[in-house]
């Protein structure tokens, strides 16, 4: 796990790790119990196709083309929570409030983010203590790269 942001417990915050020291061993990441890949594509993909309809908030984007943001956001996704680790072989340690320094996050940006990633979420219909660990997680990220008053 490499990131500044606030970081899960793979397998021991729902509390649903079994008991059994063979089971233990390889404790379910939250990626896999949530669905892997194609839950985190889902994720992103209702993510972004908000994202691209609102042209206030696509105007902090430096490129035209959101495709390989979409795809650098699903790669961060998918590490974070246990799953493959592309981001970190393409893009190295994540940093993300270096990596936002350049764009203006002020509270209206970060409304907005989250007022999509919200609808993103909740389109998942995950069993509602996975919602919730996943939201948390989000509205907490959001907020610590806050970098303007606005
Ligand atoms: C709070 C409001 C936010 C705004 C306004 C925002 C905006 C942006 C923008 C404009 C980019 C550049 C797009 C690109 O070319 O990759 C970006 C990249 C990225 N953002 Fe955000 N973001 C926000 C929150 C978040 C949060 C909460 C996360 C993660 C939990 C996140 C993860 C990322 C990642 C992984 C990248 C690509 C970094 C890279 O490898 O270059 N962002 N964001």
């Amino acid at each position: 796990m490499s990131s500044d942001l606030p970081q899960p417990k793979p397998g021991l915050s729902l509390g649903l790790q079994a008991k059994r020291p063979e089971a233990q061993a390889a404790p379910a990441s939250f990626y896999d119990q949530v669905g892997g890949h194609e839950t985190f594509v889902k994720l992103v993909d209702v993510f972004y196709d908000l994202v691209e309809q609102d042209p206030d908030f696509t105007a902090l984007y430096p490129e035209e083309d959101l495709g390989p943001a979409r795809r650098r956001l699903l790669m961060f996704f998918e590490q974070y929570w246990g799953g493959p680790k592309t981001y970190s072989e393409e893009r190295g340690h994540p940093r993300l409030r270096m990596r936002h320094a350049a764009f203006t996050v002020d509270p209206w940006a970060r409304d907005t983010w989250l007022k999509y990633m919200r609808v993103a979420v909740e389109s998942l219909e995950l069993p509602p203590l996975y919602e919730a660990e996943l939201w948390d997680y989000m509205d907490r990220a959001a907020h610590s790269l806050l970098n303007s008053p606005g």
